[in-house]
């Protein structure tokens, strides 16, 4: 397949100042992709933007904007279309995970903040961008693409009660990525998600450690025994986002070692 599937194609990716998102965008400027590139962060999405700039003559826009805010969602679509004549590739990564706590005992603000952030916010942001994307008859046979980035967590065998909130959050944002496909495929969207298990990210101080220490103390192995880098979510990204997945939507791409299969079993 071609390397540069996504020229002429603009990639839209929240939470990008860091982490996944970061490795994301790097990885559609890679393909041939322009950016808009949405954080709260500042720092991080300049970091983002020279990282990419030392590798790829890429058009950018640094979209500030918080996406559990409608009004700025709204404010960054504007700024989007005055720059790009398109957004091809819509990527809901912005997230967060509130803390440590079980679904009943967390407070009222962990909740809203926490559901404010991974649920409203991808809604937010599609909502913003869907009609725009279902006019691009530019692009054929897919005329745009959404990747939601969910969790291991939101799924059955990978509900994880220590970050309740979260999870619930992420079993919603899965919930969101069927019911847009089933919306948006007549109009040769495709909207699929990906659950990875767990990354050495900024989250856990990029600290392999760590990670094992929490995985022990809550007894959870890892069939492939490798805990994973944030590069193989861009790996999983590229394929959704190329031709070769023009024909899937409303998936759930889980990306977890064989964790998930594994809870109660090893
Ligand atoms: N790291 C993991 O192991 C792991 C596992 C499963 C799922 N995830 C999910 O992957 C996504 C990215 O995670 P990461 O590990 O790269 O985290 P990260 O903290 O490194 O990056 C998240 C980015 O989102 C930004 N952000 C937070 N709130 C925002 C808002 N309101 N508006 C705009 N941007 C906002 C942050 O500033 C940050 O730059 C998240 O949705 C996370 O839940 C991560």
């Amino acid at each position: 397949m071609e390397r540069d599937f996504l020229k002429e194609k603009v990639a839209l990716v929240t939470g990008a100042g860091s982490g996944f998102g970061r490795k994301m965008s790097e990885r559609f400027a890679s393909l041939g992709a322009d950016l808009v590139l949405n954080d709260i962060n500042m720092e991080g999405l300049e970091e983002t933007r020279d990282i990419i700039l030392e590798n790829y003559q890429r058009e950018i826009l640094l979209a500030r904007a918080d996406i559990s805010d409608s009004e700025q969602v709204k404010k960054m679509a504007d700024e989007v279309f005055n720059k790009f004549d398109n957004v091809f590739l819509l990527v809901n990564n912005a997230g967060i995970d509130g803390g440590l706590y079980t679904s009943l005992k967390a407070k009222e603000e962990i909740y809203d903040k926490v559901m404010s952030v991974n649920i409203k916010g991808a809604w937010n942001v599609t909502k913003a961008f869907f009609r725009r994307m279902k006019r691009q008859k530019q692009f054929k046979p897919i005329v745009g693409k959404i990747i939601n980035i969910a969790s291991c967590a939101g799924t059955d065998n990978g509900l994880n009660p220590f970050i309740g909130i979260y999870s619930a959050s992420k079993a919603a944002l899965i919930a969101f990525t069927k019911l847009w496909a089933l919306e948006l495929g007549s109009s040769n969207i495709t909207v699929n998600a990906i659950s990875p298990g767990v990354f050495l990210t900024p989250i856990y101080n990029n600290d392999p450690k760590l990670i094992r220490q929490f995985l022990d103390s809550r007894g959870v192995k890892l069939p492939l025994n490798r805990i994973g880098e944030a590069e193989w979510v861009a790996d999983v990204a590229e394929f959704l986002a190329s031709p070769a997945a023009d024909y899937i939507t409303g998936q759930n791409m889980i990306l977890d070692g064989g964790m998930t299969i594994s809870i109660n079993k090893l």
